[in-house]
């Protein structure tokens, strides 16, 4: 806020996302609020209230339109009211061809190392066109003034900020990718992979986790587009105007506010492990995600199963609980992964449990922030194996709710968080017996050695906040508005 005020003054910020922060659904003729199980919106929310901004995303709760005004817009939170949300709606025809369509058949498995063939289709990419444009129309209604600070959140969207740049030409445009971006080679798959590449550079400034997703993203540029490409401070020049393209390592708020007031680690075990009848003497690994194909949901249970076999010792005083939060179910590779699940672990626990005993616990429903915070807190380690990862936030969420400076956090390499998070058992997610093996290590690791690694990495999740994620996008937009000004006085 401070930031806003000294260097940014009357600058209205406007946030655009496709999933919003808070999710208004009819239960019982109630009204009742579901925050949707999603990094983006565990990270930019305290950012925006904290900028008292605009958020502009689709609405998509079952009471949505019965708790809006005329305008379709209200305050959010409901407790303590901060900023504006604005709700976009689609019909069933948009959301299926620019939501399920485009952005995750198409674009989420382009930009993930997964192996899940990407679907594209003319038709879901006309959709996508439309409901941008769509989204484009109301920013600019949203707009105060001719030079709004617009934060464009991820893939939904890589065509909005050329459409905003028409409209609003002063407006400062900060995008910021929540995935990978792949090499140009697998990039250049798309169909449209010009137009996604004009679309992005209607941007001030381009942001993705890490060096390596921007260098990819430059090299897309170079071979596809007639662009001048700077590589000191990394800039792209094309049609015209400068893009600046920066890693901004995305993070959670410090302190972390949801996870406060919660049960202390000791008591958090207690209920856990009372609430899934596990005795007290038995060792807990956790995993918290969406069933997503990208998170290796799967591969960590085959790599339990080789954990087992190698180790029969453990059989009977160790117990994998999987948060698994139903994702993007209308879309066929995720029904899949689904019912692979279901069948995997029926199949392990079967072959390794009994009446009283269940090595993996699945739990395939949403869990809201203080059950996850329990489980975070009552396990032993918390297993983050994902395939490929931006970020990955869970691994950084875990990290925060340890106060006791306990618990041990094994984490993919190809998670973004890997390159912060040092501390961590780092691992293949890929090759199950190195997973099988950090598990083994943490499992006998000494609680002295948990406590040097959780401080150190404690601290590092403490300095490098949401905050100052958001804080060096915008003194970078800072920076970039003077040079712009002193340009245009000259
Ligand atoms: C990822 C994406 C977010 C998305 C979230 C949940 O983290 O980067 O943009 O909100 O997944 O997915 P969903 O499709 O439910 O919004």
């Amino acid at each position: 806020r401070q930031l806003l005020a000294s260097e940014l003054p009357d600058a209205q910020v406007i946030v655009v996302s496709n999933r919003e922060p808070y999710i208004h659904n009819l239960v019982d003729g109630k009204v009742k609020l579901l925050v949707p199980a999603s990094g983006l919106v565990s990270a930019l929310e305290p950012v925006t209230r904290t900028c008292s901004g605009t958020w502009i995303a689709y609405g998509g709760g079952s009471a949505d339109r019965l708790t809006v005004d005329d305008n379709d817009r209200v305050q959010v939170p409901p407790d303590r009211p901060s900023y504006m949300l604005r709700r976009v709606w689609l019909s069933d025809e948009e959301l299926q061809g620019y939501y399920c369509g485009f952005a995750n058949d198409g674009l989420w498995p382009l930009c993930h190392i997964a192996f899940t063939r990407p679907i594209f289709r003319a038709s879901d990419f006309e959709m996508y066109q439309a409901v941008n444009q769509k989204f484009a129309d109301v920013v600019v209604e949203e707009a105060r003034n001719e030079r709004p600070i617009v934060l464009v959140q991820d893939y939904h969207f890589a065509l909005l900020p050329r459409m905003i740049r028409q409209r609003l030409p002063d407006a400062t445009i900060i995008t910021f990718w929540h995935i990978p971006w792949p090499n140009s080679e697998v990039f250049s798959i798309c169909p449209w992979r010009e137009k996604i590449l004009d679309g992005l550079l209607g941007s001030s400034i381009i942001g993705f986790h890490i060096q390596f997703h921007c260098n990819n993203f430059t090299e897309s540029v170079d071979r596809f587009l007639e662009s001048r490409i700077e590589r000191e401070d990394p800039s792209i020049t094309y049609r015209g105007s400068t893009t600046l393209v920066h890693p901004y390592p995305i993070s959670i708020e410090w302190p972390p506010v949801g996870f406060q007031n919660q049960p202390k680690a000791s008591e958090c075990r207690r209920q856990i492990f009372e609430k899934y009848g596990l005795a007290e003497d038995m060792w807990l690994c956790a995993g918290v995600e969406r069933l997503d194909y990208t998170k290796g949901i799967l591969d960590r249970f085959m790599a339990l199963d080789q954990f087992f076999q190698k180790n029969p010792d453990w059989v009977g005083r160790l117990v994998f609980l999987q948060i698994a939060a139903p994702s993007r179910g209308t879309l066929a590779a995720y029904q899949q992964l689904h019912r692979q699940c279901l069948d995997y672990v029926d199949e392990f626990n079967r072959r390794y449990g009994n009446d009283r005993y269940k090595p993996i616990i699945l739990l395939d429903e949403y869990h809201n922030q203080e059950d996850i915070c329990r489980v975070y807190r009552a396990a032993d380690i918390c297993v983050v194996s994902s395939l490929h990862d931006g970020m990955n936030l869970v691994a950084k969420e875990f990290v925060a709710t340890r106060d006791d400076e306990q618990g041990v956090l094994i984490l993919s390499t190809f998670a973004g968080a890997s390159r912060e998070l040092l501390d961590a058992l780092i691992v293949n997610p890929y090759d199950p017996s190195a997973v099988g093996e950090a598990l083994l290590r943490g499992l006998n690791m000494p609680a002295e050695e948990q406590r040097d690694r959780m401080r150190r990495m404690r601290e590092v999740v403490r300095s490098n906040n949401v905050y100052r994620w958001a804080g060096s996008m915008l003194l970078d937009a800072a920076r970039l508005r003077k040079r712009n000004e002193a340009y245009e006085a000259t």
